[in-house]
């Protein structure tokens, strides 16, 4: 099958070789296509690269992120607080439950929650259940001043780190801060398992919550042929639970992908120094850096530009880097700005103004480890061009 190259920088390209390629092969050929040992042998290697105790391999960070918020109690009535600038996965699995996002704004340097805003509606919100931080584009939350609110008002924290694998918090790698965290495999993440999640927890009854609740609510224990007196046909289903577990196929591919995490990274952040060093003096902002002795996973490089000194819209930019062969996307448009949010908690633009002023300047330019040098330096110099050319 031929399929037409619309550009030949595209936004997002998955790095796979030879290692994920056998190993599907190898699978496929071994006849047992759904979960088992290779998804067993990912979950064990999650747990070692991040020195966490549980790590519960599921078929989506949606997934993981709908098995978090249940295996923590969230139900109907509960709120649970999160940022407005993110991809609706991470509102919508509050919703599956019954409970209520409150939205709380974004730093206007690192676009993560605000820490001061979360304070002040922690004060006037009841029945908060959890707060759900968002380590956007790959760069830790302030988890310290999290921690601390979820500790005074005994909620818990589930972190959605869907960007953020391998990101650190003052040198702690993200999976080993929150209650529970989960990472994505989509095609477009730091590693890929085409479509997969993982969550990861150090709490032994989540865990188990979890490890039920992903496959039909099925308590597994019953299996194990070493302890059970029951025949191995023997099931019992103890929950309605959901259909979330990830296949062997999938866990061959993240077995290798998860070797790179560090290569990876390296390759990301480098293309990130390019476009940062050389877009000095455009009207532009190029992505704010918290802590640089933290790990940033660099998942996304959202730049800012400056619409006052620029004779384009932001739209336009984006449609000029398309007929010069880029791919670039924009993370995110706020969920309030989406009708169903808006609509179902009456929100306006400017209830959420960072987010909201965040949102008009953002673009998403490409960043992955398959890129070349070559790519690299045509991003840059079409940039440079582009506004060059239209700055007032
Ligand atoms: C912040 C965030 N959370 C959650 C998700 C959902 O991930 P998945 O596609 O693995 O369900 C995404 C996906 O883009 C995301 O960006």
């Amino acid at each position: 099958m031929n399929i037409k190259k619309i550009v030949d920088i595209p936004f997002a390209l998955a790095n796979i070789d030879s290692a994920e390629i056998d190993e599907v092969v190898d699978t496929l050929r071994s006849g047992w296509l759904t979960t088992g040992q290779k998804t067993k042998h990912f979950e064990s290697e999650v747990i070692e690269t991040l020195g966490c105790r549980h790590a519960l391999a599921v078929n989506s960070a949606t997934a993981g992120l709908h098995l978090a918020l249940e295996s923590i109690n969230v139900k109907a009535g509960d709120k649970v607080l999160t940022s407005p600038y993110t991809f609706t996965a991470t509102a919508e699995v509050i919703r599956y439950l019954g409970a209520d996002p409150v939205f709380v704004d974004i730093d206007p340097l690192t676009f993560n929650i605000n820490p001061d805003e979360l304070d002040l509606s922690l004060k006037k919100t009841n029945q908060v259940k959890a707060i759900l931080p968002v380590h956007f584009a790959g760069q830790s939350c302030d988890m310290d001043a999290i921690l601390n609110m979820a500790l005074n008002q005994k909620i818990k924290v589930v972190e959605d780190a869907a960007h953020s694998l391998p990101t650190t918090y003052k040198n702690k790698i993200i999976g080993t801060i929150g209650d529970l965290t989960v990472f994505s495999f989509y095609v477009t993440k730091t590693i890929t398992t085409g479509e997969g999640g993982m969550v990861v927890t150090d709490d032994e009854h989540y865990a188990s919550r979890i490890s039920t609740m992903r496959l039909h609510g099925i308590n597994r224990d019953v299996f194990d042929r070493y302890s059970s007196d029951k025949p191995q046909w023997y099931y019992e289903v103890v929950a309605p639970g959901f259909k979330y577990n990830m296949t062997d196929i999938a866990a061959s591919i993240g077995i290798h992908q998860l070797k790179k995490i560090n290569q990876f990274q390296q390759r990301r952040e480098w293309i990130a120094r390019q476009y940062s060093e050389n877009f000095q003096n455009l009207p532009l902002h190029v992505p704010h850096v918290a802590r640089p002795e933290d790990i940033h996973a660099w998942h996304l490089y959202v730049l800012q530009l400056e619409l006052e000194k620029l004779s384009i819209s932001r739209d336009r930019f984006i449609e000029l880097m398309f007929q010069a062969g880029i791919g670039t996307s924009v993370h995110f448009i706020p969920l309030h700005l989406h009708p169903y949010w808006r609509d179902r908690y009456n929100l306006q633009p400017d209830d959420f103004p960072v987010a909201f002023d965040v949102y008009q300047r953002a673009v998403s330019l490409p960043i992955y480890p398959k890129m070349s040098d070559d790519d690299v330096g045509r991003v840059i110099e079409t940039v440079q061009i582009l506004l060059t050319k239209y700055s007032k």
